[in-house]
């Protein structure tokens, strides 16, 4: 994929660009918690978004998707493009500019093997590729968290998505083998390894892409805010749902919704999930870390309400089979995967039967993905 991304460019745009690759990401527990300031424990994956990249010295900079096959011309100090693909390397020049940098027009093509809409993060690994790309191309010095917000804030800004920064600080601070204890509300990070002998890591597409995803997103986000801001109106000190304890949920239930005390119920036992997941972890004891996501799953499907029947129908099948130690859906919601931690004896034989079940069903087969945990953004050499 990086030669035919480096190859596109040449045709297009002549020699000399530069490579640069980011990856999707998993995330193995703590969901919907990265904004409420609570912990996420994501992965880097080995497939990624690759950015060729070269200064033009023209006013415009010229864009080409390699996915979409198509090309535009941008002015970085105009007004913002029409395709959303186009926004979000817009986004981020915008967002570097805005803290200081000096960016000239360059020319650049994309393209990679992060599955489109399955809930891997592909929009987190191009802007976070983007990113690192101009910053090593014209020496702006941000660090690799910045990058993270610059990428999360095109999200917000150009996108309109209020978005945590997991997505964005896994493609950027991913490890082979190791997942990545993040605080959300610091931002310290412990990386943990995770290689459970004899285990895959699959995941499995619900084939539902999740379009529902940004609105209900925010909303959630509102819902999870309205219930912190009746607490805090009791408890000082109250910032957001991390220092939110059940017991002053509990206290205060009767002057919120009830939508918004689930929300943020879910939330406080998604932290304690995680953490518990964690030591488990150190002990090398993935059974206990598997019934952590299956409880993760619970809480996104009946307390956040982000799941649908697809991927329910899948998680529960999961459930009921001897050898899936967890599964849970996957990010956003509302569609996307499943992620499986799946002994191995039992993994194809556990997906002959979902992919039969849900055909059945369902009248598609889903498609499967198989994971390894890879490196952050990263410059590439071809050649
Ligand atoms: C999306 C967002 C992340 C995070 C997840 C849910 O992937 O981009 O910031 O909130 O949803 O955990």
């Amino acid at each position: 994929m990086n030669t035919r991304i480096f190859n596109e460019f040449k045709k297009r745009f002549g020699a000399g660009a530069q490579l640069y690759a980011s990856p999707g990401r998993v995330n193995l527990i703590g969901e919907h918690t990265d904004y409420n300031l609570g912990f996420v424990l994501p992965a880097a994956i080995d497939k990624n978004i690759y950015v060729a990249i070269k200064p033009n010295g023209a006013t415009n900079s010229r864009l080409y998707s390699y996915d979409y096959e198509m090309e535009v011309s941008v002015d970085m100090n105009g007004e913002k493009p029409e395709q959303q693909w186009a926004c979000y390397i817009y986004g981020v020049v915008q967002e570097m500019k805005k803290r200081g940098a000096k960016i000239d027009a360059f020319d650049c093509v994309f393209g990679g093997d992060v599955p489109l809409g399955a809930g891997l993060s592909s929009s987190a690994a191009l802007e976070s590729a983007v990113g690192y790309a101009l910053n090593d191309l014209y020496g702006l010095g941000f660090s690799r968290q910045e990058l993270a917000k610059i990428g999360q804030m095109t999200e917000h800004n150009y996108i309109g998505v209020r978005c945590g920064i997991m997505d964005q600080f896994a493609s950027l601070f991913g490890q082979k083998g190791r997942v990545i204890r993040l605080d959300c509300r610091s931002l310290e990070y412990e990386l943990f390894p995770f290689e459970p002998q004899g285990c895959r890591v699959v995941l499995i597409d619900s084939m539902v892409k999740h379009s529902l995803a940004s609105s209900e997103y925010n909303v959630r986000r509102s819902q999870a805010e309205a219930g912190v801001a009746v607490v805090a109106k009791h408890v000082p000190g109250i910032e957001s749902l991390r220092d939110v304890t059940m017991e002053m949920l509990d206290t205060y239930k009767n002057e919120m919704d009830a939508l918004s005390y689930r929300r943020c119920a879910y939330v406080i036992h998604e932290n304690q999930r995680l953490l518990e997941g964690c030591e488990a972890l150190k002990k090398g004891d993935y059974e206990f870390f598997g019934e952590k996501m299956f409880g993760s799953h619970e809480g996104l499907s009946r307390e956040y309400e982000v799941s649908c029947a697809e991927l329910d129908f899948i998680a529960d099948i999961a459930r009921h089979t001897d050898g899936v130690l967890g599964a849970r859906m996957m990010g956003g919601g509302f569609g996307g995967c499943v992620i499986n931690l799946v002994k191995e004896s039992v993994c194809d034989a556990y997906l002959d039967d979902v992919k039969s079940r849900f055909n059945h069903q369902y009248g598609q087969t889903p498609r499967t993905i198989s994971v390894v945990i890879g490196d952050g953004a990263r410059r590439v050499e071809i050649e």
